[in-house]
């Protein structure tokens, strides 16, 4: 990521943060709707885990910056997916329906840089994830 994705991706998270309940029942939504069998994975009521995802967002997105300082957060996340029944295929499938929810949320904000930007960003950390979990091979799969 260039320095000025990583503005762009932190700027435009920045204006989701009001939103952000909101922006996380469409997210699961639309995770539910693209891939419905992932929807027993997760718990019942989603309040918590609603906030809990837009907490961890925004912790890496402010990390962004500073790389080194989210890492070893960003793995042991990646490994306690493993036990939630999380496969590397999962993360592409993750990664559109945040797509789809930033670019809902933030309309005309939601430019081809800007784009660009967060799938940089979401490129890196699920590339990390996936490999503190699974290993490079089986990443690859
Ligand atoms: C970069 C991508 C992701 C982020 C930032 C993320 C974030 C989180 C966070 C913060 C939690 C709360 C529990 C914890 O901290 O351990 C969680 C739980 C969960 N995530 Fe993810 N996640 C990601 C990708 C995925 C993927 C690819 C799947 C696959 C379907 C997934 C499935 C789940 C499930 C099932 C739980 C609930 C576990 C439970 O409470 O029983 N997540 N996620």
């Amino acid at each position: 990521m260039t320095p000025e994705q990583i503005k762009l991706v932190q700027a435009s998270f920045a204006k989701v943060t009001p939103i952000s309940e909101q922006a996380a029942v469409i997210f699961y939504d639309r995770l539910f709707e693209i891939a419905p069998a992932v929807k027993a994975m997760f718990p019942a009521d989603m309040t918590e885990q609603r906030k809990k995802l837009m907490a961890t967002l925004a912790v890496v997105v402010n990390g962004l910056s500073n790389l080194e300082s989210v890492l070893p957060a960003a793995s042991a996340l990646a490994r306690r997916h493993v036990a939630y029944g999380a496969k590397p295929a999962h993360y592409p499938v993750v990664g559109g329906a945040l797509l789809w929810t930033l670019e809902k949320g933030l309309g005309d904000a939601w430019t081809p840089d800007v784009a660009a930007a967060w799938i940089a960003a979401y490129g890196t950390l699920s590339g990390y994830m996936i490999s503190e979990a699974y290993g490079s091979i089986q990443a690859a799969e």
